[in-house]
């Protein structure tokens, strides 16, 4: 089975999508740990409540590049048997962009959910962007995390109308319902070892 590891920064309701998932028997993986790079995320303690352990690994005040800060992300999840054998790394709001060294020890392990259809509007506030830009439709994505910011291969994307009155905050919600059902899909189907790469397509069986 895998050895599932949830990566957040504040919220968590879509790591809590996943774990209920997997609660409900739905994902064949164990949910390992959850781990926030801030002490006061709130996912933290949705995560105790579904009685999945949780581990803070502060991001604040750590001197030096995104390696120093990851290298102790990896010891954590090395000791919780989160390995690049075994595991899957999802991150879930976690606003950090990860290391090539991390991203390299668990290579085609890592997975993302974004609130746009890549390659749109990646980095940040992509709602406020969508709307900004004046598209018609926008939604999310879960892709494989690669070097580059919001752009590795994609796994599953959802659609979602923009209406003439959304507001950034209307619009996040709609994309939000859709973030919760598609990334647990994801999840599933990578679980499943239904999921395959060729360059920058998948394939899913
Ligand atoms: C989600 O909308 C997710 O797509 C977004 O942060 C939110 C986290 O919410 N991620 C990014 O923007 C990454 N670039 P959550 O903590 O409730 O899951």
């Amino acid at each position: 089975m895998i050895n599932l590891a949830i990566l957040i920064s504040g919220r968590g309701s879509n790591m809590e999508a996943i774990l209920r998932a997997v609660k409900k028997k739905k994902i064949p993986v164990t949910p390992t740990i959850v781990i926030s790079n801030k002490p006061d995320a709130k996912g933290l303690k949705i995560a105790q409540k579904l009685g999945v352990k949780t581990a803070v690994v502060e991001s604040a005040g750590i001197k030096g590049g995104r390696w120093e800060y990851d290298k102790k992300l990896v010891s954590v999840l090395e000791e919780n048997n989160v390995t690049p054998k075994n595991g899957l790394v999802c991150l879930a709001g976690f606003m950090r962009i990860m290391s090539p060294e991390f991203i390299k020890h668990y290579r085609g392990r890592i997975l993302n959910i974004h609130p746009a259809i890549l390659p749109a509007f990646p980095g940040l506030h992509s709602q406020r962007q969508a709307l900004e830009y004046g598209v018609k439709y926008s939604g999310c994505t879960v892709h494989f995390v690669d070097e580059g910011v919001d752009t590795g291969p994609i796994i599953l994307q959802a659609v979602v109308e923009i209406k003439d009155n959304d507001t950034e905050e209307s619009l996040s919600k709609r994309i939000l319902r859709q973030e919760h059902k598609i990334y647990p899909q994801a999840v599933k189907l990578f679980a499943e070892g239904k999921i395959k790469t060729s360059g920058r397509k998948t394939i899913i069986s």
